[in-house]
């Protein structure tokens, strides 16, 4: 009985970590916080800032967290009113706009 309950405690713990890790698509803060600085010096004049009034441009909310590779084409290479981005930003840089643009100003 003994080795049934710490199956089960086992279980639970294991299950828990999925759950977690499920829920936080794991970017690291310091990413995200990175991310947000770009962000507002390079993106807020069209997209609005924290993505809040992006006016004519993309709302960038609502951008499919699925299309990581749209995302990093169209910020490197521009897409109609938006300008290519390829020769200012490091493909870091753009990873960590991407962690910002999927997680930064969810609740
Ligand atoms: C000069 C204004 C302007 C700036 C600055 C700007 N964008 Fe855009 N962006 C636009 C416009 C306009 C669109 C809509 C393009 C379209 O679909 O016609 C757009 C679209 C996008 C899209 C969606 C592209 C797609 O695949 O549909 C992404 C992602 C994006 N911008 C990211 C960024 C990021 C990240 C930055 C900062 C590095 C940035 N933008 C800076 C104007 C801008």
């Amino acid at each position: 009985m003994k080795g049934l309950t710490r199956a089960i405690g086992l279980a639970a713990v294991a299950l828990w970590c999925a759950t977690a890790a499920a829920q936080d698509k794991s970017f690291p803060p310091e990413q995200i916080a990175k991310g947000a600085d770009i962000f507002a010096r390079n993106c807020s004049p069209c997209h609005g800032p924290r993505m809040q009034d992006p006016e004519s441009a993309f709302d960038l909310r609502k951008f499919p967290p699925d299309e990581h590779d749209r995302f990093v084409r169209s910020v490197t290479n521009g897409k109609n009113q938006m300008p290519p981005w390829g020769d200012l930003l490091k493909r870091d840089d753009i990873e960590a706009l991407w962690a910002y643009v999927t997680m930064g100003e969810k609740k």
